[in-house]
């Protein structure tokens, strides 16, 4: 049963926020991936360099079939290894994309270090999470949303326009951050030497 509505995206691009608005008008449970690995202990360990912890994601795939199993309903996972929701009972990923310059803010916000946002900046550029997303899953089922102008709301209005089959502007392909950046800043934010 194709019931599980996953979001995708670097962090800070949005979707905690996104999905608990999309819960709300759509009725459904929502699942944050990060919490839900933190409640279950599914760590492998840590990652000092990286100063975050390394999900088990075979155990969290495991938790997902069963939950998946256990619901007549469709329910919303969040979370920016949400691709790992198992082929059989994904209805649709979305993913949430953010300028790297607006999402530099929203991160230096949070207080995190110029490594680590650099690392984050990095992986939204080269479109990381919509390439997890593809690894695993049809293309028909994957899309993405640039955020950077959009309301939360609007958002989600993408997100049911996607949900009602009318979601063409949003196939994969159609955003690259990599023209709206001077090419000398793309190469210094590459060598982990500038934020943008
Ligand atoms: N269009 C938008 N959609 C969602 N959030 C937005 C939008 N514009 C600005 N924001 C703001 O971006 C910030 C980051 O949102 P949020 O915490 O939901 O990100 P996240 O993707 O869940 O991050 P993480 O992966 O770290 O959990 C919030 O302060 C939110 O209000
Ligand atoms: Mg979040």
């Amino acid at each position: 049963m194709k019931c599980i509505l996953a979001i995708s995206g670097t962090p800070g691009t949005g979707k905690t926020e996104v999905g608990q608005l999309l819960a709300k008008h759509l009725k459904t449970q929502i699942l944050e991936l990060s919490d839900f690995a933190k409640q279950k202990q599914l760590f492998l360990g840590k990652d000092q360099d990286r100063d975050t912890f390394i999900v088990d994601v075979d155990q969290l795939r495991h938790f997902l079939v069963d939950l998946a199993h256990r619901s007549d309903e469709r329910f919303i996972v969040v979370g920016h290894f949400a691709d790992e929701v198992p082929i059989d009972f994904l209805e649709l990923i979305v993913v949430l994309r953010s300028n790297p310059v607006v999402l530099t803010q929203r991160l230096l916000q949070r207080g995190w270090t110029h490594k680590k946002i650099l690392e984050n900046i990095q992986a939204e550029i080269l479109g990381d999470c919509t390439a997890q997303a593809l690894t695993r899953h049809d293309h028909s089922k994957v899309f993405e949303i640039d955020t950077t102008n959009l309301s939360p709301e609007e958002t989600v209005e993408a997100i049911e326009k996607i949900l009602a089959g009318k979601g063409n502007q949003f196939v994969v392909g159609e955003i690259s951050w990599l023209h709206t950046l001077d090419p000398k800043l793309l190469h210094q934010i590459m060598e982990e030497r500038r934020l943008p």
